[in-house]
């Protein structure tokens, strides 16, 4: 396959340096502009960002030239696909306006989703969601496709096989990491030594996108909490379901779970069950394969007809860039020639 150029909006965050670690390594795609706010003009991204992920920046990616985020420029840079990773407010205004000039955008930002013409995509679990393209426009003009915001990723694709045992109620309760509030994010001596036990729109957001996702009428009930961790949210999940579910039940639906049409960034295997009891750990969220893109769940429990078990998303790759890129590779499968 050529390479498709793309742009990465926000790139020097922490949803953008994701995004440019997976790219350097991706043979799809090829970034050919890339921007952060106004002070980036002109700057060469290796010696102008902060890195913040855990591992070494990729030297290509270091050479590359930064852009204040200017929408012409953009446009004319021959970019095909738009990678955003912009705050929300701004990207309610950016993304439609990209849109508008015949641009695809696959966006990180919440801003788009209550757009009922917008779909809130994971592959594996909502794949005809991408159909929704067509009310903005498409094939003829541009789109916006967004994924889930990253705590909803991680419990949709845990719930998704589940959903053919009837799933009446979720109580879930999220312990996540710093950088899901982005860089340079929470004040240190707010959470050093402590805890947040309230994340502003969290726990709404989960109950609207899981419920479209999954498409089903359920119950939920989250309880979001802020931990001192940089890596990967881990979520506490018990769940009522309509007739009796035993373990093996559990355990059998999430090995069959599989993605048949692997791309670069889709896992074979989306939940992997972790037999110990101390996993799955925050620490543990740049592993599986491919790294980062897959949900592990762990310490599966019945206590009186309910199933709890405890997931493990990472929130910057599958729960952000990862499943962006993802989404777009499920795009350029199905519709690679009627772009
Ligand atoms: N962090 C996560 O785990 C996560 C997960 C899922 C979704 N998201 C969503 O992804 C988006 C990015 O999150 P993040 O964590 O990467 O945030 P972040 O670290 O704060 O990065 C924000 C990015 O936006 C750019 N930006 C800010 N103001 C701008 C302006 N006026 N013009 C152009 N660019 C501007 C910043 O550029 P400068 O560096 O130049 O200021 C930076 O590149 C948000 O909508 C967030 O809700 C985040």
């Amino acid at each position: 396959m050529n390479e498709t150029g793309v742009a990465v909006l926000g790139a020097t965050g922490m949803v953008g340096q994701t995004f440019l670690w997976l790219l350097a390594g991706h043979d799809w795609f090829k970034p050919v502009y890339l921007a952060g706010s106004r002070t980036r003009g002109g700057r060469v991204y290796g010696d102008d960002i902060c890195w913040r992920l855990p591992m070494q920046m990729p030297e290509r990616i270091g050479r590359i030239e930064l852009n204040a985020l200017d929408i012409d420029e953009c446009v004319d840079s021959g970019a095909r696909i738009i990678f955003s990773a912009l705050p929300s407010e701004l990207a309610a205004d950016v993304e439609p306006a990209l849109r508008k000039r015949g641009l695809a955008i696959f966006s990180n930002a919440g801003a788009m989703r209550s757009d009922p013409d917008v779909p809130i995509m994971i592959p594996e679990v909502n794949p005809e969601a991408l159909d929704l393209i067509r009310e903005q426009g498409f094939p003829t003009g541009g789109f916006i496709v967004t994924n889930a915001n990253c705590s909803t990723t991680g419990l949709a694709l845990a719930l998704a096989p589940l959903r053919t045992f009837g799933i009446e109620q979720v109580f879930v309760t999220t312990c996540q990491s710093i950088s899901g509030a982005g860089y340079p994010g929470i004040p240190s001596l707010d959470i050093c030594d402590s805890a947040i036990p309230f994340i502003p729109g969290e726990e709404e957001k989960i109950g609207t996108e899981l419920l479209e996702i999954l498409g089903i009428e359920i119950a939920i009930y989250p309880t979001c909490v802020r931990i001192p961790v940089r890596f990967g949210h881990l979520e506490m999940v018990w769940v009522k379901f309509a007739g009796s579910v035993r373990k093996d039940d559990i355990l059998h639906a999430w090995r069959e779970f599989r993605n048949e049409e692997c791309s670069p960034l889709t896992p074979a295997i989306p939940v992997l069950h972790c037999e110990e009891d101390c996993r799955p750990r925050p620490d543990m969220s740049f592993s599986g394969e491919p790294p980062g893109m897959q949900v592990f769940t762990g310490r599966v429990r019945e206590r009186e007809g309910w199933i709890g078990f405890v997931l493990l998303v990472n929130n910057l790759v599958k729960g952000a860039a990862g499943g962006s890129i993802q989404n777009a590779e499920f795009f350029l499968r199905k519709h690679g020639d009627d772009t």
